[in-house]
C-alpha cells in the first residue's frame, strides 16, 4: 500500500514517482480534450438551436464556460509538461458520449441534464485529489458545472410543460442516456485502481456509476416524471 502523497504545487509534482506524474497528466489531458470537444460538438452549435434570445444568452454562457474549462485544464497541462498538441481531440480520441449527433434543442437540454450531472460526479471526486493544483481547478469549475446541470434541468422542465415537449425530451433521454455509463469507465479498471492508490481519485468506477444512476433516476423519474431507460453496457 503506497502512502498517499500531498502535492501542493506544480513544482512539487516533479519530485513524485513517474507513475504519479503520468497518472496526473492522463487525467488533465482527458479533461482538456473532452471539455474542448464537448464545447465544439454540443455547446457552440446549441446556440443556433436555442429557441429564444434568453435561451441563446444562457447557452452562450454555457459554451463560454466549457471552452474556459478546456483553456484552464490545458494551461495546467502545459505547466506539468504535457505538449499542447496532446490536448486536442485530433491527438486523443474524445469520449464516446460526444458521438451523439446533436440536432434539436430538446437533445441539448437532455445532454446538459444528464452529461453535466456525470461531469459533476467526476469533479466532486477530483475536489479531494492529492495533487492540489488539480484539486483546486476542479473546485473552481464546480459552480459552473452545477450551472450547466441546472440549465439542463430548468429547460427540460420547461419543455415538459407541453405534450409535444415531453415526447421530445423522453425521446432524447431514450437515445442519449444509454451512452452515459461508458463515461464512468470499465468496472475493475486498472487505471482507476492506480488513480485511487495515489489519492488522485477517491471512488471506483462502479461506485461512481451506481451513484450516478441514483441521481439520474431522481431527476428523470422523480423530477420530470419521465422514464429512465436501461443503462446500457458499462464502457467499451
Ligand atoms: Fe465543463
Ligand atoms: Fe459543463
Amino acid at each position: 500500500m503506497t502512502d498517499i502523497p500531498v502535492v501542493k504545487t506544480v513544482e512539487e509534482l516533479k519530485d513524485q514517482p513517474e507513475e504519479y506524474q503520468n497518472a496526473v497528466r492522463k487525467i488533465v489531458i482527458s479533461h482538456a480534450v473532452n471539455e474542448l470537444y464537448g464545447a465544439q460538438v454540443f455547446d457552440e452549435p446549441a446556440i443556433a438551436l436555442a429557441p429564444t434570445p434568453y435561451a441563446k444568452w444562457l447557452t452562450c454562457r454555457v459554451a463560454m464556460e466549457e471552452y474556459g474549462h478546456h483553456v484552464r485544464f490545458k494551461e495546467l497541462g502545459e505547466q506539468i509538461g504535457v505538449p499542447a498538441e496532446q490536448m486536442t481531440p485530433s491527438q486523443k480520441r474524445p469520449l464516446s458520449i460526444f458521438e451523439f449527433e446533436l440536432k434539436t434543442w430538446a437533445e441539448f437540454c437532455v445532454i446538459k441534464l444528464l452529461a453535466d450531472l456525470a461531469e459533476i460526479l467526476q469533479v466532486e471526486d477530483l475536489a479531494h485529489c492529492s495533487f492540489h493544483p488539480l484539486r483546486n481547478l476542479s473546485r473552481a469549475t464546480m459552480p459552473e458545472e452545477r450551472f450547466h446541470a441546472q440549465f439542463g434541468k430548468d429547460f427540460s422542465t420547461e419543455l415538459c410543460q407541453t405534450a409535444e415537449g415531453r415526447k421530445a425530451v423522453q425521446d432524447a433521454i431514450d437515445r442519449y442516456f444509454p451512452m452515459l455509463p461508458a463515461f464512468f469507465g470499465r468496472p475493475k479498471s486498472k487505471n482507476n485502481e492506480m488513480f485511487r492508490r495515489w489519492g488522485i481519485k477517491q471512488r471506483t468506477n462502479e461506485e461512481m456509476l451506481d451513484d450516478y444512476l441514483v441521481r439520474a433516476r431522481e431527476l428523470v423519474e422523480g423530477h420530470l416524471g419521465l422514464k429512465l431507460p436501461a443503462a446500457g453496457a458499462p464502457a467499451a
